[in-house]
């Protein structure tokens, strides 16, 4: 994810610019750059950062006076974040400047292709080649040039195009990713996002994906990917501008949780091919699958508990021992780990102390790392052989739901990728997993629709003391995702217990009016687990059941049913968790509980 803005109109662009940019760093902030419009040609100043890093760049460099520019603010995908691999981009002989949001998943070949015909990249990013591609295409005639890239890129994109020879006018386009048109007078802005529009203005139309527009001061022209004129429709805003910045969400926690169909396709769809994993790029070769003795996934917190799904996934697919351990024990353990295992480490920001010690503790005893991180060369990608980036984008509320879920994606490839590997996956075994997978951002969708349900419950059970998590293999991974999430935002005891477990000792805690909360995905364990729900009800607790199973609630079993889409039992784990995100989210607002900054808790420890 990463901000775009443009603005021309009768004002100095880069003020305007920067404003908006500030207002868009919510969407990535590792590094930025504007470009403007100047008699001599176009101007250029990005560097690697936040924004006070380019308005201080900016300042410093000077002579960036004109009215009419384009800006962005970058969470790294493609490239390292670096001056150099920052936007804009310019075109090979300097009249194209392109800002760009999204993936551009051809970007390879098209950088071979262009590269033949002389094009020289002077970055690592995808962004670069729609630059050149637009003036390889470009005769003059600067729509037909963008209809004519846009037919060759594949992917998602949001693009804004300043070129030197059009004076006074921004293009833009945009497919599967959010881009807007700030309607003002005698001037006029595309952005990402409302709030970097409304300094300037309150209206604005929602470009509609494969629309071309065309803004000067005066005039909007949008068309079709055809080229032919539309009449769009301009709405105004009518909500509070502090709250835009989460997209009209009161949190960012929950606009992260409603965010997860996007953070899982953006993970997956550049990662499969023909219905197979495709990793090589990622350094994820068949040949680190093969004769390995263990894997080993370390790391802490959520970030753990994806990797304690991981362990049942790849143990299912690829029959190699998985062990899954805390980061911060795990080191101090004198490992039993070598040149014959592999070691996957789990990082949302790719900076905790604990995990990074631990991998490099794995390193040095000959083991091979993966990295499944989110930030773009952080630490633990630098560090690791390959990386497998989650691309969630940037996660803000430090409870993390999208990178976690982004995460069980990039461990359901790998699993898919060990077991073809080593043979323990027939190559249709591995499609149809990669197409099931390729379902669960739809799926995700539909269970995000238990949310008014969840709402309600949370009405009903904000006052507990102590809520119980119970589950079987897959399911109880879950469950000790579930309960941490409860803990963090509504600060109400939790415990996750594997469900066949709980009688050893802990039903002692259930009496009158516990909260158990069961989960039960897996037709193979469905009979088992509920016989451990009837001993817990039995026992007079309160009983929610997050199942794909019709069921219905019944006085001896559950107060209520939360019903998830049915999938693969193994692939379960996506879909149980997203009504108990929502589930600690409405505890949370119930409880009038910080929720995007939980007490004492910080988003990334770097600190043993
Ligand atoms: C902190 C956060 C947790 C997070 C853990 C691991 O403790 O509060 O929410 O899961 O760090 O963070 P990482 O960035 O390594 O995924």
């Amino acid at each position: 994810m990463c901000g775009i803005v443009g603005y021309v109109g009768r004002e100095e662009a880069v003020p305007v610019l920067l404003q908006g940019l500030y207002k868009l760093e919510y969407r990535g902030y590792d590094s930025a750059g504007v470009a403007v419009l100047r008699p001599e040609g176009l101007k250029v100043v990005k560097t690697k950062g936040r924004i006070k890093n380019l308005e201080d760049k900016v300042q410093q460099v000077g002579g960036m006076e004109a009215t009419c520019g384009i800006g962005h603010t970058r969470w790294a995908t493609h490239g390292e974040p670096s001056d150099v691999n920052a936007h804009p981009h310019i075109s090979r002989n300097g009249r194209i400047a392109i800002v760009h949001n999204g993936i551009i998943e051809n970007y390879l070949e098209l950088r071979e292709m262009l590269t033949k015909e002389g094009y020289e990249m002077q970055s690592q990013t995808d962004t670069e080649v729609v630059a050149h591609l637009f003036e390889h295409h470009f005769k003059g005639d600067m729509m037909q040039a963008l209809m004519d890239t846009v037919k060759d890129l594949r992917g998602s994109y949001a693009l804004g195009i300043l070129s030197a020879d059009d004076p006074g006018e921004i293009y833009c386009t945009k497919r599967d990713n959010p881009l807007i048109i700030g309607v003002g007078e005698g001037e006029n802005l595309i952005a990402s996002d409302i709030p970097a529009i409304i300094q300037k203005t309150k209206h604005y139309i929602v470009l509609e994906d494969n629309q071309i527009a065309r803004i000067t001061p005066d005039q909007v022209e949008v068309f079709n990917a055809f080229g032919q004129k539309l009449e769009p429709e301009v709405q105004t805003v009518n909500w509070d501008i502090s709250s835009a910045e989460k997209g009209g969400y009161e949190h960012f926690m929950i606009k992260e949780i409603m965010e997860q169909p996007k953070a899982l396709r953006d993970t997956i769809s550049p990662r499969i091919e023909g219905d197979l994993p495709r990793l090589e790029e990622c350094g994820l070769t068949d040949e680190l699958f093969h004769d390995l003795r263990n894997i080993h996934i370390v790391a802490c917190g959520s970030a753990l508990h994806a990797g304690l799904v991981g362990r049942e996934v790849i143990e299912r697919f690829a029959r190699v021992p998985v062990s899954a351990s805390v980061a911060s024990e795990f080191r101090y353990r004198n490992p039993i780990i070598g040149k014959e295992d592999l070691c996957i480490v789990i990082s949302q920001s790719g900076e905790t102390a604990d995990t990074l010690a631990a991998m490099r503790e794995a390193k040095k005893r000959g083991a091979r790392t993966i990295a499944i991180v989110n930030v773009v060369s952080s630490s633990a990608a630098r560090e690791a052989d390959s990386v497998l980036y989650t691309w969630a984008g940037p996660e803000i509320a430090v409870a993390t739901t999208k990178a976690y879920s982004a995460q069980l994606a990039a461990l359901y490839l790998v699993a898919i990728k060990a077991g073809l590997a080593r043979g323990t996956l027939t190559e249709e075994e591995g499609k149809e997993y990669c197409r099931k997978i390729n379902e669960l951002p739809e799926l995700i969708t539909e269970a995000l629709r238990t949310r008014p349900q969840i709402q309600y419950l949370a009405s009903l059970y904000s006052n507990r003391q102590s809520v119980f998590f119970i589950g079987r293999g897959v399911d109880y991974a879950a469950a000790q995702e579930a309960s941490l999430k409860l803990k963090e935002i509504s600060y109400i005891h939790s415990e996750a217990y594997a469900a066949g477990e709980l009688k050893h000792g802990t039903i002692s805690l259930i009496e009158d009016g516990t909260l158990v909360v069961a989960m039960a995905n897996d037709k193979a364990l469905y009979e088992k687990t509920l016989s451990n729900v009837k001993s817990v009800k039995a026992r007079g607790a309160s009983v929610i059941m997050v199942t794909n199973e019709e069921v219905e609630p019944d006085p001896e079993i559950c107060d209520f049913v939360v019903k998830i889409p049915d999938c693969d039992p193994a692939l379960s784990a996506s879909l149980s968790i997203i009504p108990m995100q929502l589930f600690s989210y409405y505890m949370g607002v119930y409880r009038g509980c910080d929720i995007d900054k939980p007490r004492n808790l910080a988003k990334s420890v770097t600190v043993e």
